[in-house]
């Protein structure tokens, strides 16, 4: 198995899923190190069930990951299918987001047994209703906003706090949601800064001294956001950037579950041969899916969440 792409807490937790539950039915569990680029560089080693231990509890991946872009070329997508052959493995488990997925599904295409975990904060494959990392990166940036709300209110201030989450506002909005922010901007729905100062405005006639502004990084940066709301509205404005805060840490005990039952399906959906597959989350519960058809099957957006937001904070 490989972690690849940007991590994502609940990985190391799926890794020791995978590892155990391979181990118990009588595989032999192969790490690969730094995602594609490690398979490509043919950096394998065992993982017996010590290697995976005292790992649940913690944020990263123990595999490490990288961005690999010679495994775009032919000559690396190649050299990485050769690799595995030489090593005669039978089942690859892939764990990442979508760029990583689409890696999967194109060794799949190529004859190679794969199978997906869906591991990104973004949360943006649209085919799982979650993604592994999602639901300790909401909590870390809710723990951060509830702080920021603190220093707000003390000061009587205008917050923008920008959220990571690429192309992808689930975060924004789950976070923004949960934290009663004011405003919450998304590359998902298009909302004019003049609104958002004319929200500002009607806040403060009815006596708000404070706001949280949310601005997920696919939008633009916070500070450009923060420029604008400060100059129109003349209040006093901070911006904070949360950053790489929210890819690292403890996951959360729903990301456990979530990984611990991921890993296990993975392992057994290669092992009754089925690769080109992912393990999602459909009404709750963890189930297999095309890898294809996830990836291709419009847009996970909670649009009902952010219209909720909206309303909530009015
Ligand atoms: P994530 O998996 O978190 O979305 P990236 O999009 O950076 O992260 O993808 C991780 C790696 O997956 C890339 O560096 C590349 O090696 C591989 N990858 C990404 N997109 C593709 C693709 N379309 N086809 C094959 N491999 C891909
Ligand atoms: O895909 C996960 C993610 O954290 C995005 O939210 C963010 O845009 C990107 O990765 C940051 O990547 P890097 O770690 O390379 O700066």
């Amino acid at each position: 198995m490989l972690t690849s792409g940007g991590d994502a807490p609940g990985m190391n937790a799926a890794i020791r899923a995978v590892a155990r539950k391979g181990l118990h039915e009588g595989c032999e569990v192969v790490g690969i190190r730094r995602g594609y680029a490690g398979l490509i560089a043919g950096d394998l080693f065992n993982l017996d069930r010590g290697a995976v231990a005292d790992a649940i509890h913690r944020g990263g991946t123990l595999l490490r990951t990288a961005r690999s872009p010679e495994f775009m070329t032919e000559a690396g997508f190649q050299r990485a299918i050769a690799v595995l052959r030489e090593h005669d493995v039978d089942g690859l488990v892939v764990i990442g987001g979508d760029g990583s997925l689409q890696g999967a599904e194109k060794l799949y295409d190529s004859g190679i047994m794969t199978v997906g975990i869906p591991g990104t904060i973004d949360n943006d494959i649209p085919g799982t209703e979650e993604c592994l990392g999602f639901d300790t990166a909401v909590n870390t940036a809710v723990e951060a906003m509830d702080r920021i709300r603190d220093t707000a209110t003390s000061h009587e201030r205008t917050f923008v706090i920008e959220v990571m989450g690429r192309n992808s506002g689930q975060l924004a909005v789950a976070a923004g949601l949960a934290a009663g922010a004011e405003s919450i901007l998304v590359p998902e729905v298009p909302l004019a800064l003049e609104e958002i100062c004319a929200r500002l405005s009607r806040g403060q006639q009815r006596g708000k001294l404070y706001s949280l502004i949310v601005v997920c990084e696919g939008v633009g940066t916070g500070f450009a956001v923060g420029d604008y709301v400060a100059k129109c509205s003349g209040l006093d404005t901070r911006v904070t950037v949360l950053g790489h805060v929210q890819r690292g840490g403890t996951p959360s005990a729903r990301d456990r579950m979530l990984a611990s039952q991921m890993g296990a399906m993975a392992v057994e959906l290669l092992q009754a041969g089925r690769g080109g597959v992912m393990v999602g989350v459909k009404l709750g519960r963890v189930v297999p899916m095309s890898i294809a058809e996830a990836l291709s099957s419009g847009s996970n957006f909670r649009h009902d969440l952010y219209k909720l937001a909206a309303i909530l904070a009015q």
